[in-house]
């Protein structure tokens, strides 16, 4: 049997470990060989390709990034791209497509599988927003990345008297906001998932301050949406869209400090966190999680699950049908918010 790999979407910290993990266990328990795409669905519009022997992978499990490359490629925008890829795959006798990325690139997943495709998934994404598992790997880390930096905006918004806005990543989904900023002590956290008002944030940070504090942390999924602030979305950076449609966002956090300093008076910073919570060594437990996943996404091959994903429920690796995962995202429900509430008041 001939195994093929690949990263697509933006990448994520455990990449590596997957493709590390897909390669050990092919080889040692299967006798199989594995070769990887380069650059998400791009490389298996263009023939790009690597062999990965046991050699290949040596070194790889605490990088970030991924060895292989990724791309926001859409084969589906791509001429004949349906078809250019069963041609690849046949032509290279790749017998399954092991496909690791997050809900566009799985959506492509299950329109090959489809067409007839044998492929399995894996689900990857910092947001943690895939559905049909519990954890996506990189979003550990990514929230590790941005809780220190919540803990290290207090110590300097803290010295200066200062409201410190954090602008971290989510663009429809708000689990790292929510989770970095309980885990950071934030004073207000705006998701996408639920709309706040200008005022409301405007007047928790005056009730801090009318009990005695006199800085306060603001922390901001870049896809939060501000009800009384109108026109264009502040977030849109630029109204370019990628291959799945996505326009590219960033800004809130400034317009939101801004706004802060002009109606309380208090003096406000912003700091956006962007890629460096995508980038750098993934913790350990993302680590654990991909290895995880890497070994089980060959076994499911091996039981030829095709169309489904590896998944984690609980403590148990499951899988699932992967259009069960790519229908709607895993968006941050009211119990968490409502948790985070406790601490705006
Ligand atoms: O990986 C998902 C994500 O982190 C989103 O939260 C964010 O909007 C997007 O990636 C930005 O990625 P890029 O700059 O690579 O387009």
């Amino acid at each position: 049997m001939r195994i093929g790999v690949l990263t697509g979407g933006g990448d994520c910290p455990g990449l590596n470990a997957v493709i590390r993990a897909v390669v050990h266990r092919s080889i040692k328990a299967y006798g199989w060989s594995v070769i990887g795409y380069r650059h998400g669905w791009r490389g298996l519009l263009q023939s790009e390709v690597e062999e990965l022997d046991l050699k290949a992978v040596s070194g790889i499990l605490p990088r970030g990034g991924t060895i292989l490359g990724t791309s926001r490629t859409n084969p589906y925008q791509e001429p004949g791209g349906e078809s250019r890829i069963r041609q690849e795959l046949a032509g290279r006798g790749v017998d399954v497509l092991i496909v690791v990325g997050g809900e566009d690139t799985l959506g492509v997943a299950v329109k090959l599988h489809q067409a007839g495709v044998r492929l399995v998934g894996v689900p990857k994404t910092i947001d943690n927003d895939v559905n049909g598992t519990d954890y996506t790997f990189g979003f550990d880390t990514a929230l590790s990345i941005a809780t220190e930096a919540i803990d290290r905006l207090h110590t300097t918004a803290e010295s200066h008297d200062r409201v410190i806005v954090v602008e971290v990543m989510g663009r429809h989904a708000g689990w790292i906001a929510l989770e970095a900023g309980v885990a950071g002590g934030a004073d207000m956290i705006l998701i996408p998932e639920y709309p706040v008002s200008l005022d409301e944030v405007c007047d928790a940070i005056r009730r801090r301050h009318d009990r005695g504090k006199n800085f306060s942390i603001i922390v901001v999924a870049e896809g939060a949406q501000l009800h009384d602030v109108g026109g264009t979305p502040v977030q849109v950076q630029s109204e370019r869209r990628d291959a799945f449609g996505h326009v590219r966002l960033g800004g809130i956090g400034a317009t939101l400090a801004d706004r802060i300093e002009q109606r309380t008076g208090f003096e406000s910073r912003y700091s956006v966190l962007g890629h460096i919570q995508r980038g750098g060594t993934p913790s350990a437990f993302d680590r654990f999680l991909a290895t995880r996943f890497g070994v089980a996404a060959v076994d499911l091959a091996r039981r030829e699950g095709f169309g489904r994903m590896v998944a984690v429920r609980g403590m148990k690796i499951v899988d699932v049908p992967i259009d069960e995962a790519v229908g709607s995202l895993k968006t941050v429900g009211r119990e968490f918010y409502e948790l985070a509430q406790v601490f705006f008041r």
